[in-house]
């Protein structure tokens, strides 16, 4: 019998603890990654809302959302377009700074990644504070990106990251939560 995308997930996804700071419990996806069949499941999972609406261009997170989001690009037949750490991208870029669960950064996108008004899904293995969902937002709307949507393999729920995007307009996909 198939088993349910929850289970698939749940026995898939690794956690270890304390990882990168004390207290954090680290939801690691390169198990899943490993597995190729929960790996197939969890990215025709992501896409299945989104075939037919021709989707330009998928936004991806370094660096675990350039994994997923080429993955995802591929199967909806859109280009992808890389939101890096600082100091990564070779060309002029857009930056903004952001924190997350367990510290601050600064993101960015080459300011050309997306041409105005092309449909746009972020793509990223996990949202817990939605501070890095959001720069990326930001960073995508600043240079005139219609953001579709945003998905995620992981939502922690208890971070409230969900609720920041929505409230930013952003409609929110994730396959599996952990409390
Ligand atoms: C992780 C994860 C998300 C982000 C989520 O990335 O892949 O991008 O944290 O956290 P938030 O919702 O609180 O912002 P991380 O910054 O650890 O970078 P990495 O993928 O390069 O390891
Ligand atoms: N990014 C932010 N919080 C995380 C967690 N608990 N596990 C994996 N990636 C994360």
């Amino acid at each position: 019998m198939k088993s349910s995308l929850e289970d698939t997930l749940l026995a898939a996804i690794r956690t270890i603890p304390d990882y990168p700071r004390p207290g954090i419990l680290f939801r690691d996806i390169t198990t899943l990654l490993g597995d190729a069949r929960a790996f197939r499941r969890a990215i025709d999972e992501l896409v299945h809302p989104y075939a037919g609406l021709k989707i330009d261009k998928i936004a991806g997170i370094e660096a675990r959302g350039f994994i997923l989001g080429g993955a995802v690009a591929h199967q909806l037949s859109a280009g992808f377009v890389p939101i890096r750490k600082k100091g990564k991208l070779p060309y002029e870029t857009v930056r903004v700074a952001y924190s997350l669960e367990y510290g601050l950064d600064e993101m960015e996108m080459h300011k050309d990644g997306v041409s105005p008004g092309e449909k746009v899904i972020l793509v990223d293995d996990l949202i817990a504070t939605g501070g890095t969902a959001e720069a990326a937002v930001k960073l995508l709307r600043q240079i005139g990106a219609d953001i579709v949507a945003a998905c995620f393999v992981i939502d922690l729920p208890d971070l409230g990251g969900r609720q920041k995007l929505e409230a930013l307009g952003v409609p929110v996909r994730t396959l599996i939560g952990f409390e």
